[in-house]
């Protein structure tokens, strides 16, 4: 097997309770391997390729953000001339030299422990001596290996250890790119339209992709060109939110659908660090300081169908958080993204002072896949919701697909219904549907 679907070729019905009973099959590496591969912006990313004592393979690669929180772990580059000290030669050399003979030494009874031993290999809280990018990709391959041990497909082996019922998430179309992830002058990072009212998954990605296509038309009839941001998004030059809602609520009628929050919704991620300056925000020509802020937010939501805000404010403004909370908790989705990068501790913490009332789940922000599981349990547990999220470079690991399926969180986002990077997770998700009739679709 050296695919990236983690799926074992012949897949057992019911398999969840084959590993419920009998607990994890042992894995034995017989050789773990790094590259450096090229991510979706032409910048170097680990990818971990582990050979199991069966002879199989399994393979995985490490996202990366461009818009990061301070405290996310800290991915090891290289520094020097070339990719501008993006290179990744030595975050793929820690795999090589120090984590194979680590995970060749002996067999494996839990993806926990072989999660924490290589934790404990690198010796910090944030894996910058063996580097986050490394541990993530060696991390998420090694789950691919114990699915494969337990012979379930991928999505099931992350149901069997979070515990969760198994779901098809709504997908959240980022089709306006602004922010740190287009040029131009949109201060807000990501517009996406969610098809909350899809009869399923495949649905859900024909009203996508029908509306990204008519979001094109309006654009180059609007403004003749527009670019593309990192994630698939167009980036018109326009520099008000406003104008980037409107157009996102004339596509969804063009392309015959109805813009609602029961039909075609919208979410916003304003990636308020990106547009933080001294004193406030700044919002096209305007500054506002955070109580103008979420009178802007809130004024927003009164106008449009919009479901979902996350990181309306920059990481360290909790006045500003919490503010917003009262606003509009009742009312929409909050979600936490840079506020807790995927951190169960953060999370908590956020849940207690009413932050927001969601968060963002992206793997390489806490650097492994067990510690990603522990995140969406403290967000289970403080009674807050939890998308599933991409990075803006990726690659065509789709192991963010199966993680949305099998912990159940109901929603995930993965750019534009358009360039391979992003499509290979939606299409991994009308994958799983199509193999799997009795899951059901939709928000939690
Ligand atoms: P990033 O952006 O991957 O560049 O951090 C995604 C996000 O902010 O959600
Ligand atoms: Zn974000």
């Amino acid at each position: 097997m050296n695919d990236y679907t983690g799926a074992h070729p012949h897949t057992l019905a019911g398999g969840g309770d084959y590993i419920t009973h009998h607990g994890d099959r042992p894995v034995g590496f017989e050789m773990v391997a790094a590259s450096q591969i090229l991510d979706s912006r032409g910048y170097p990313t680990v990818q971990v390729t582990l050979t199991l004592t069966d002879g199989d393979t399994v393979e995985a690669s490490a996202p990366a953000g461009a818009s990061t929180g301070e405290h996310e772990a800290v991915e090891v580059r290289d520094g020097g001339h070339a990719f501008s000290g993006r290179g990744v030669r030595r975050a793929v050399a820690n795999v090589d030299e120090e984590i194979a003979p680590l995970l060749t030494a002996h067999g494996w009874t839990s993806l926990r422990d072989l999660d924490a031993a290589v934790r404990q290999l690198d010796g910090t809280d944030s894996l910058s001596r063996l580097g986050a990018n490394a541990v993530i990709a060696v991390s998420m391959a090694a789950t691919r290996a114990f699915a494969h041990a337990a012979n379930v497909p991928l999505h099931r082996y992350l149901a069997h250890l979070s515990g969760a019922e198994e779901r098809l998430p709504v997908p959240h179309f980022n089709v306006i790119n602004g922010g740190a992830h287009a040029p131009g002058g949109l201060p807000f990072q990501e517009f996406m339209i969610a098809p909350v009212g899809a009869a399923n998954e495949e649905h859900a990605l024909q009203m996508g992709a029908e509306i990204y296509h008519a979001l094109a038309g309006l654009v180059r009839s609007r403004f003749g060109m527009a670019g593309l941001g990192d994630e698939g998004g167009f980036a018109p030059p326009i520099d008000d939110p406003e104008q980037a809602l409107d157009l996102l609520m004339e596509a969804i009628t063009a392309a015959g659908y109805t813009p609602g929050l029961d039909q075609v919704a919208i979410a916003m991620d304003p990636a308020a660090n990106g547009f933080a300056v001294d004193g406030g925000y700044r919002i096209s020509s305007r500054i506002m300081n955070s109580e103008q802020l979420a009178d802007y937010y809130t004024g927003l939501v009164n106008s449009y169908p919009i479901r979902s805000i996350e990181d309306g404010f920059a990481e360290n403004d909790h006045p500003g958080w919490a503010l917003l909370f009262e606003r509009l908790a009742d009312k929409i989705q909050l979600v936490g993204d840079d506020l807790y990068v995927t951190d169960p501790a953060r999370i908590r913490d956020g849940a207690e002072h009413h932050y927001s009332n969601a968060a963002l789940i992206k793997p390489n922000q806490i650097g492994t896949v067990t510690d990603t599981l522990a995140a969406i349990s403290a967000a289970r547990e403080a009674d807050m919701a939890c998308m599933v999220s991409h990075r803006s470079g990726e690659t065509l690991d789709t192991f963010i697909a199966d993680l949305a399926v099998g912990t159940g969180v109901g929603q995930i986002k993965s750019g534009a219904p358009a360039r391979g990077e992003r499509l290979a997770k939606y299409n991994r998700l009308a994958q799983i549907e199509a193999t799997n009739a009795h899951l059901s679709f939709g928000l939690r």
